[in-house]
């Protein structure tokens, strides 16, 4: 069976001031729709054809962030998820391990980000059953972007020969290039961005942990052999898990998985074309959401005089631009982020300004 696994533990730094310690991104409605990212994410894989039959999900997160999760899902009509709670994140290879030792072993997992858009889904739902066949026979599956710029904060994944079911397979995977290598990947049209979707059997990520992070796997065996359980909830030992050493699943597995075919656990690319965006930062947001004739984007009460390619999100008072071009605004009760549209990546210098100071 398939299992749906959400990550849902980042903190969305970049996106202050709207996204918050105590409340980040994948829990906010940031497109206007009424449904926050999460709630986007969790019924993303209506509509995979029924053959592929699905478990109810497996959501990780932080666990202050308990009650949000399990109301967003409820709000779904989501009501016998399994929630992971970390007590501090270790990035998302242990976050996908807590998961995989959390469902049934033979499950085909689906890792999600909670805090992507697709404005396509069916295309998912389309990459999902090609992706389905190579998942079960054990194959580690990613799903592939065409990139179109040389973005620095992505995966990239090169690929190898095509086979009968659509996929590719993966001659190399590098995670988040300098902008030089980014660059030459981009020219060279082999390399495809990774999406941050993951499909692999749960047994199958367990022994890929085994062979490239022992340590980490250990970390998570023990912190799950120890967990509590209340309610939905599943709490890992907050000190056997907070020894495991943290890193992506990028780094940690998929660009080593490549190189290592005698570890059983081949990878796979599978072209992913969706409307898929990372709503990183605010250049993102402005990307994705509808623009009037001048090319600026806003949500709330505002207005523009002579203001091009700008993004206004007022939360709760007037936003009044005159002249501006390609400036992002965003307005909350308490603080308001004033920045230049390309300079939006830096709204985590921000955050890291305030921390210091607090
Ligand atoms: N539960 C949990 N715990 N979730 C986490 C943690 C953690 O410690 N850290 C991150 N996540 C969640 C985030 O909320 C996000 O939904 C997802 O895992 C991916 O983490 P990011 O931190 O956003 O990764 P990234 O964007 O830098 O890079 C990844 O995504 C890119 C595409 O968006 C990589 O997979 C790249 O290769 C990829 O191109
Ligand atoms: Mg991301």
């Amino acid at each position: 069976k398939l299992t749906p696994v959400i990550l849902c533990g980042g903190s969305g730094t970049r996106l202050w001031p709207l996204s918050r310690e105590h409340y980040p991104k994948q829990f906010l409605s940031l497109q206007d729709d009424g449904q926050s990212m999460l709630q986007n994410t969790a019924v993303r894989l209506h509509g995979v054809h029924p053959s592929i039959a699905q478990t109810s999900p497996v959501l990780v997160c932080n666990a202050d962030h308990r009650f949000l999760a399990a109301q967003q899902l409820q709000e779904q009509g989501i009501a016998d998820a399994k929630l992971v709670l970390e007590p501090t994140g270790r990035n998302t290879a242990p976050a996908l391990t807590l998961a995989a030792l959390a469902a049934e072993a033979d499950a085909v997992l689906l890792a999600m980000p909670a805090d992507h858009v697709m404005t396509r889904p069916e295309q998912l739902h389309r990459a999902v059953e090609a992706a389905w066949p190579l998942a079960s026979e054990g194959a580690m599956v990613t799903f592939g972007i065409v990139a179109d710029r040389p973005e620095t904060g992505y995966g990239y994944i090169q690929k190898g020969a095509a086979d009968s079911h659509g996929a590719f397979a993966i001659e190399s995977f590098a995670e988040k290039p300098s902008l030089e290598v980014a660059e030459q990947y981009l020219r060279s049209g082999q390399y495809l961005w990774n999406s941050g979707l993951f499909m692999v059997r749960a047994d199958q990520w367990l022994k890929a942990m085994a062979a490239l992070q022992p340590a980490m796997l250990q970390a998570c065996e023990q912190a799950m052999a120890q967990s509590s359980r209340d309610m939905d909830f599943i709490r890992p030992h907050g000190e056997l898990f907070g020894a495991c050493p943290a890193d992506s699943i990028d780094y940690a597995v998929m660009e080593k998985l490549p190189v290592r075919p005698e570890l059983g656990v081949p990878a796979r690319v599978v072209p992913l074309d969706a409307g898929w965006s990372d709503l990183g930062a605010w250049d993102a947001l402005w990307d994705v959401l509808p623009r009037d004739g001048q090319g600026n984007a806003g949500t709330g009460e505002t207005l523009a005089i002579d203001t091009r390619n700008s993004l206004l999100f007022s939360e709760s008072r007037l936003i009044a631009a005159v002249g501006l071009d390609n400036v992002v605004v965003v307005e909350t009760a308490d603080a308001v982020l004033v920045a230049d549209k390309s300079r939006t990546q830096d709204v985590k210098k921000v955050v890291a300004q305030l921390k210091a100071q607090n």
